[in-house]
This record gives structure tokens, sequence and C-alpha cells, in this order.
């Protein structure tokens, strides 16, 4: 396992992050022995970064996480989140505060290394939709400075989804030490330049922005949810309706795009779909720990050996932007 630098954090990460969300879903729905055993599989490959949220299993993966990294006795890095709904931004502070003490309780800790706020951010408030308006960032960044300076949280993060100006507006205050950014095979534009008629959201390079600022960059959607195996069917403990981020309208269809990748296999650059998806995230040096969802052990091992090959090679590489190129023909999703 090779580590990155998470920004100015300082802490060194594994390169593959372990990722407890509901679409991988076994940290929520898993069998208790099972999560035990693909966790100490993780932790002895030398992962070192865990990242959940409450929402995942409205709590069960933090208590799950708890309860497991208690009984390894592991040292490893943490990340969750907070999600404010609408009705707490008037009271962000409180709600904050509610929300980590929530989690350091189910994740059995006095201190968590990363606390991010999920929501997505916007220019401006927008009623009816969970996401924070780029005018309440201020009192959220007091409040994990407050959490810091009182030991419940080392550090904090934001989340790269949303409106891509409110988030460059975001990264450029330098406040946060680390975002999720949403980066894959089938939406690498957080990463580099968009091509002509790109159907997808523009995320105009974020991730070398976030760079800029020397914050640690933790790549989200790696395998567009499941879809970039090339096969939109689930694992049973996977959640089993999952909708694209920022690609095509449904699994189905980011499922049929990947297949525009074929050659990466087809020519030898790498043995499977999987592999390449994973090793594209990490052929990008500003990012520090690409997350994958797990479902099973296989799906772990798989993900382990794929990073094992380090980066795509400079050719592989040279061959996506005219695949990029051609998804111009794509319907933009409405
Ligand atoms: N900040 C945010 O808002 C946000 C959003 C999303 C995710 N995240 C974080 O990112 C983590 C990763 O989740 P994600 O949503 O980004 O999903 P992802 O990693 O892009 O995809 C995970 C899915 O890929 C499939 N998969 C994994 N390994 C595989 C393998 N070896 N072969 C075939 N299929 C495989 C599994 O689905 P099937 O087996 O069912 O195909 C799994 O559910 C989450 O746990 C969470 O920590 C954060």
């Amino acid at each position: 396992m090779q580590y990155r630098l998470l920004g100015r954090t300082g802490l060194q990460v594994s390169e593959l992050g372990f990722g407890c969300g509901a679409v991988g879903g076994l940290l929520v729905r898993g069998d208790y022995p099972e999560m035990v055993r693909t966790v100490a599989r993780a932790i002895e490959a030398g992962i070192t970064y865990f990242d959940t949220a409450r929402m995942y299993g409205n709590g069960q993966s933090e208590t799950n996480l708890g309860r497991v990294l208690e009984e390894l006795q592991a040292n490893v890095i943490v990340g969750t989140k907070v999600q404010l709904a609408n009705a707490e931004l008037d009271t962000i502070e409180a709600a904050i505060v509610a929300s980590v003490e929530g989690s350091l309780r189910r994740l059995r800790r006095e201190q968590v290394d990363l606390f991010q706020l999920h929501n997505p951010l916007s220019l401006q408030r927008q009623p009816g939709r969970e996401w924070v308006a780029i005018t309440d960032y201020a009192p959220i960044m007091e409040t994990f400075q407050k959490l810091q300076a009182q030991g419940k949280i080392r550090f904090w993060g934001i989340n790269g989804l949303g409106e891509t100006a409110a988030l460059h507006q975001a990264i450029d205050t330098g406040q946060a030490y680390t975002i999720q950014s949403c980066y894959n095979l089938l939406n690498p534009t957080a990463g580099t330049s968009a091509p002509a008629k790109f159907p997808f959201q523009d995320y105009a390079q974020l991730i070398d922005r976030a760079a800029e600022q020397q914050m640690g960059v933790i790549a989200i959607r790696v395998l567009a949810a499941g879809a970039l195996s090339g096969s939109a069917t689930r694992h049973p403990l996977a959640a089993q309706a999952v909708a694209p981020i920022t690609s095509g309208q449904d699994l189905a269809e980011d499922a049929a795009l990947a297949q525009a990748f074929h050659f990466l296999v087809a020519e030898g650059y790498a043995d499977n779909l999987v592999e390449a998806a994973i090793r594209f995230a990490i052929s990008n040096k500003a990012i520090s720990t690409a997350l994958v969802g797990i479902s099973s052990l296989a799906q772990l091992e798989q993900a382990l050996a794929s990073v094992e090959k380090g980066p795509l090679s400079v050719d592989a590489l040279a061959h996506l932007p005219s695949v990029w190129a051609s998804f111009a023909a794509v319907d933009k999703p409405t």
C-alpha cells in the first residue's frame, strides 16, 4: 500500500480508502463477523482511512464501525459527516455540536479525525433541498474551528458536491482541510478540463483548485456506485436503488457508458474495468485517497489488488480524452 498526504492535516492516508456508506453496504447491512473479517483484512493490507457518516443507515454505519474498530483495537483515521437539515440553518452551531456528539458516541471515540460537512453547497439557500448556501458557510467553519479547539475533532472538511461556483468559492476561502470529490472515468471534470459539450456537470478542475489550497482530496464515486464494473446488477448488501451523482440518468445508463472503457482491458492496460476505474482515480496525484464502497471481502480484495498495480500508464491515460469527447452525444440528464 502506498500512502499520501491528506493536505494540510499532515496525516498520511492509504491511497485506497474504505467506504462505509450505504452504497457498498457492508458496514450498514452486513453480518457482524463479516464486517470484522473485512475491516481486519483492510487494516492488515495497510488501509488507514475509513469514511462514514451519520446518514449512512441513520447511524448504523458509525455504530458498526465503532464496534468493529474497538474489537480490533485498531488505530486508524476515521472520517464522519454532519448533514444539516434546512430547519437547522438558523441554529447551525447547536445542530453541528449535537451531530458530532452523536457521532462520537456511536463511534466510541472521544475525538474524530475528520469531521465533514455532508451537504452539497450552492450559491443561494435552496428551499426543500438540503444544500447549504455559501452565505451559511462562515458559521459552519467557525463551529468546526471551536470543535477542533475543544478536541472533539482533529480536522474538518467539506463535500465537493453541489454547484461548481459555490464549491470553488468555498475552496478559495482556504478554511477546510479536505474535500470529497466525485471523480471517475465517466465524469473526470474535477480533475481534468471538460471537453466541448460534455453532458454532465463540469466541476471545473476543483481538485486542482483544492490542491492549490493544500487541501486533502478524498475521491468518491470512483466506481460510479458500481456501474464502472460494467454491470448495473447490485450486490445483495448494496443499496439497491442508487442515483448517479454526476453522470447518466441511472445506473443502467452509466453501466452502458462504462462499455466505452473496455479497450483498457482489451488492449491490456488493466485486467478488468473495476481495476481500470480504481487505477484511474489514483493516477491523479492530487487525490489523497480513493474511496471504494465495499459490499464484501471479495470486493475489498479486488480493490487491494488494483491499487497494488499503481496508476494507469501514461499511454492508457492518453486514450481517455477521446472517449470523454465522444460522450458529448449523450443526452443531458434532466
Ligand atoms: N460525500 C458524499 O456525499 C459521498 C457520496 C457517495 C459516497 N461517499 C463515500 O464514498 C464511499 C464509496 O461509495 P460510492 O458511492 O462512491 O460508491 P463506489 O465506490 O463508486 O461504488 C461502490 C459499489 O461498487 C461496486 N463494487 C465495489 N467493488 C467491486 C468489485 N470488486 N467488483 C464489482 N463491483 C464492485 C459495489 O456495488 P455492487 O456490488 O452492487 O455492484 C459497491 O456498492 C462511500 O462509502 C462513502 O464513504 C461520499
